[in-house]
């Protein structure tokens, strides 16, 4: 349940807004100074605090500043609640690190909006939190498959920036992008199960080495299968070395029956690959990898994302 500490000195309002916060289905603890409210934020760690700031023995700025010093209370959703409209007032609360305020009197619905509208802004900061903490572990993780294949340094993060570009430009969700972030950094993953010395082989790989190498798909999308917030991006890990023709792998599937998401990133991937130095190819100009795209448009790749990949990329 979201606990809201509410801290008033005049009893009568306290109990008037705790009625009406607990009519909305919150769980209210009530102060009636700063003082008694800081040992309660301490205990309690409330969701959220509304508090008056005219009061005896510890007056709301300060207890703001306390919570503000707390690793508890750095973030947490702070609303004053103030009779007084001077400019000064206002100016300090803000560099206090204040949310809002509520000018009294207020009604009902007032502080329902108010108190609803910064919970929601807070859930929303801490699901950014979660997503960039995922995302920097993914980054983490996929660093150390890049590190064992030195030649294609910095390739993960030209991949992402191609295939988020090349998702823009062809309108898709925005929460079909953020997917295909976790995907495109994670499409090599597989290469985990390659030994170092064929993917630092310079000439070219024997059967059996091709046979280990073609594996990388299928054992990234196992690997990601098992994790929740992972598992949507499986699609580009298993499929981003299928062709448009049917002579990929490891389904040899065709044409549109190739999931969207591996599509989009063996273009992309494919390009980059071009542009960059490996083992075994010195790396073509941009212009050079460009018309190698277009002349396997249809071939390879999904002749309409082709295109788009191709006006996209000029006008980068
Ligand atoms: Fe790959």
């Amino acid at each position: 349940m979201t606990r809201i500490l509410l801290v008033e000195d005049d009893s009568l309002l306290l109990e008037v807004m705790a009625n009406i916060l607990e009519a909305e289905g919150y769980e209210l603890h009530r102060a009636s100074n700063g003082k008694q409210a800081l040992d309660q934020f301490v205990v309690d760690h409330p969701d959220l605090v509304i508090s008056d700031i005219m009061m005896p023995e510890m007056d709301g700025f300060e207890l703001l500043r306390s919570i503000r010093m707390m690793p508890a209370g750095v973030t947490v959703p702070f609303l004053f609640l103030s009779a007084r409209t001077e400019r000064t007032d206002v100016s300090i609360a803000r560099a206090l690190g204040v949310d809002d305020y509520l000018f009294k009197p207020f009604d009902a619905p007032e502080l329902v909006e108010a108190v609803r509208s910064r919970l929601n802004r807070r859930r929303q900061v801490e699901l950014f939190d979660t997503r960039s903490a995922h995302l920097q572990t993914i980054i983490m993780l996929a660093n150390v498959i890049e590190t064992r294949d030195p030649y294609t340094a910095g390739h993960l993060e030209r991949v992402r920036r191609l295939a988020l570009n090349l998702a823009f430009s062809l309108n898709w969700k925005q929460n079909d992008i953020a997917v295909l972030e976790f995907g495109a950094i994670l499409h090599d993953i597989g290469k985990i199960i390659v030994p170092s010395q064929v993917l630092k082989k310079t000439g070219p790989l024997n059967d059996e080495e091709w046979k280990l190498m073609r594996q990388h798909p299928v054992a990234g999308a196992k690997m990601l299968e098992g994790v929740d917030h992972l598992r949507a991006a499986v699609p580009y890990i298993l499929y981003h070395h299928e062709w448009w023709n049917g002579s990929g792998y490891p389904q040899g599937l065709k044409g549109i029956k190739i999931p969207r998401e591996g599509r989009l990133l063996a273009i992309v991937d494919a390009f980059d690959a071009m542009t960059t130095n490996r083992p075994y190819h010195a790396s073509m100009s941009t212009e050079e990898a460009l018309e190698e795209i277009r002349k396997n448009k249809g071939v390879y790749f999904d002749p309409d994302m082709t295109d788009v990949f191709l006006k996209t990329y000029k006008a980068m």
